[in-house]
């Protein structure tokens, strides 16, 4: 067999795009709870009141003008309010799960759950106590959950008081509430991620920064790493620098609590070709990979490689290290590498690139199918990046996010017939395994995304589906919630119990 007994197959999902319930149970508000739905064409936006009492809104990705505070609007359709409803549909999830034969759940935690401000004297005993029993229900089944600490959610009071992660103070902040998930839940979860897609992260809507000239700069869906302003870069790579020290101290705490647990880091990383092989695109492309693996160097090696100095001056940013960083970084490395992969992209130098979720984009490859939201479909692909991430760290990695977001079409006697996400999906699973048997990666799991229907992180919509679980709720969240199996479901089932050697369909 390819893969290792124990091999953890399961499904992920996160509280922002998932859970619901934002304002039951003394959860407090978080960034995400104030970002419109949006469309492939129409950015998702953030409404702000500033300084001066103006509303303006925002795109994802910018940060809000000094002094300004984000809101919610009456007439606007907020997602992540209701989600798809785990909060009171857990039970019936898990079911679902464990039939499918999971070995893992991935779920984050809403930080504003357990701390509603984030810089509360104590937790919020209501919230800690709905996780415990979302992991006893998943310990039910024997499913081992697989908690990340912090997806894309930022507790609103430590964006508008703090001026968020570009504060040191959320360091200690971050460190308190991982601690406390660690004491808690010690006994009933093993593996943690301590923070999603950290090469993603920018602005307001993730690591909850203002900064003077942030009204003027015009980024549509994220960060554009070649073209935003120095303004945005310094606040986000300070910021980041915090987030990676406050993940390697959350590494310390977790181990001295509990030497058995597993925490890794988790970035996006799709792939990336040179569009040609004109040298300008292969080190363009070699260069812009770097930019992805910046942060996964720092937290799987234990200091920044030589080539962040460069990058930092292009933008004219000067990296604040307090005495001690360097030392933390070093000592409390990620045990494992956790990553999403979802397509790759082909860079040409002459064209624009941006980082949106999922990762880096930069051109279309002609060789790649594309899905209806224009990502390539590159199974290939995920043999290389496993490849070249083992390559490079040479320590476990597991992959927690990848699958197919489309359309899916309910037919008249309820069947949804997703052949297209089979597809994607076997194929994907037979270049691990080729990857694990031939190549020899070590791999850990595999969490494919959005397991059950779920809100889109970077459109806000409701019909770019991943799940297996199909759940009856259109764009602006109407529907009855109502869960059902799609064809992917038993599909998904036969190759869990085959432990990944029947794909077929
Ligand atoms: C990753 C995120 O970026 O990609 C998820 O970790 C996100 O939160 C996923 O949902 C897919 O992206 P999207 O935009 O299709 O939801």
């Amino acid at each position: 067999m390819a893969f290792p007994k124990g091999f953890l197959w399961g499904g992920a999902t996160a509280a922002n795009q998932y859970e619901g319930g934002y304002n039951e149970g003394g959860r407090g508000l978080a960034i995400s709870d104030m970002i419109s739905a949006g469309s492939h064409t129409e950015p998702r936006k953030i409404y702000y009141r500033t300084k001066e009492g103006e509303i303006e809104s925002t795109t994802l990705g910018s940060s809000l003008p000094e002094g300004a505070v984000g809101i919610i609007k009456d007439d606007v359709y907020y997602p992540s309010h209701q989600a798809t409803d785990f909060y009171h549909h857990y039970k019936e999830d898990i079911a679902l799960f464990a039939e499918m034969g999971f070995k893992c759940y991935r779920l984050s935690i809403s930080w504003t759950r357990i701390f509603p401000n984030g810089d509360d004297e104590t937790p919020n005993e209501e919230g800690l106590k709905f996780y415990d029993d979302v992991f006893d229900e998943c310990l039910k089944y024997g499913i081992e959950p697989l908690v990340t600490i912090l997806h894309f959610d930022m507790p609103q009071h430590l964006a508008d008081a703090y001026g968020g992660w570009a504060n040191r103070k959320l360091i200690d902040l971050f460190v308190r509430y991982s601690e406390t998930l660690y004491r808690r839940y010690q006994n009933k979860v093993k593996y943690w991620i301590t923070v999603n897609e950290i090469n993603v992260l920018g602005g307001y809507w993730t690591l909850g920064t203002t900064n003077k000239t942030a009204n003027t700069t015009k980024i549509e869906g994220s960060v554009t790493p070649n073209s935003f302003k120095p303004e945005e870069a310094a606040s986000k790579y300070q910021a980041i620098h915090h987030l990676m020290i406050a993940s390697s101290l959350s590494n310390k705490v977790g181990h001295d609590i509990n030497p058995d647990f597993k925490i890794g880091c988790m970035l996006a990383l799709s792939g990336i070709y040179p569009k040609t092989c004109q040298p300008e695109d292969v080190f363009g492309a070699y260069d812009f990979r770097r930019r992805a693996l910046l942060f996964a160097d720092v937290m799987m090696r234990g200091y920044y490689p030589a080539y962040a100095k460069g990058i930092y001056e292009e933008y004219g940013f000067e990296l604040k290290m307090e005495p001690g960083d360097e030392a933390i970084l070093k000592q409390y490395p990620s045990e494992f590498l956790a990553f999403s992969y979802y397509r790759t992209t082909a860079f040409d130098h002459t064209a624009e690139v941006t980082v949106t979720t999922g990762g880096q984009q930069a051109s279309s490859n002609p060789y790649l199918p594309e899905t209806p939201w224009g990502w390539p479909i590159d199974p290939k692909g995920l043999r290389y990046v496993l490849n070249e991430l083992y390559d490079r760290y040479q320590k476990p990695l597991w992959i927690v996010e990848n699958g197919m977001g489309n359309i899916d079409v309910v037919e008249e006697d309820g069947s949804i017939n997703d052949d297209y996400r089979i597809d994607y999906m076997a194929k994907h699973i037979a270049e691990m395994k080729i990857a694990v048997e031939k190549d020899g990666v070590d791999l850990i799991g595999y969490t494919p995304w959005g397991c059950i229907d779920l809100v889109s992180a970077g459109t806000g919509e409701m019909k770019k589906r991943y799940g297996f679980i199909y759940v009856d709720m259109d764009d602006q969240g109407n529907g009855s919630l109502k869960r059902s199996k799609k064809r992917s479901f038993d599909w998904y089932k036969k190759v869990i119990a085959s432990n990944g050697e029947d794909l077929s369909f």
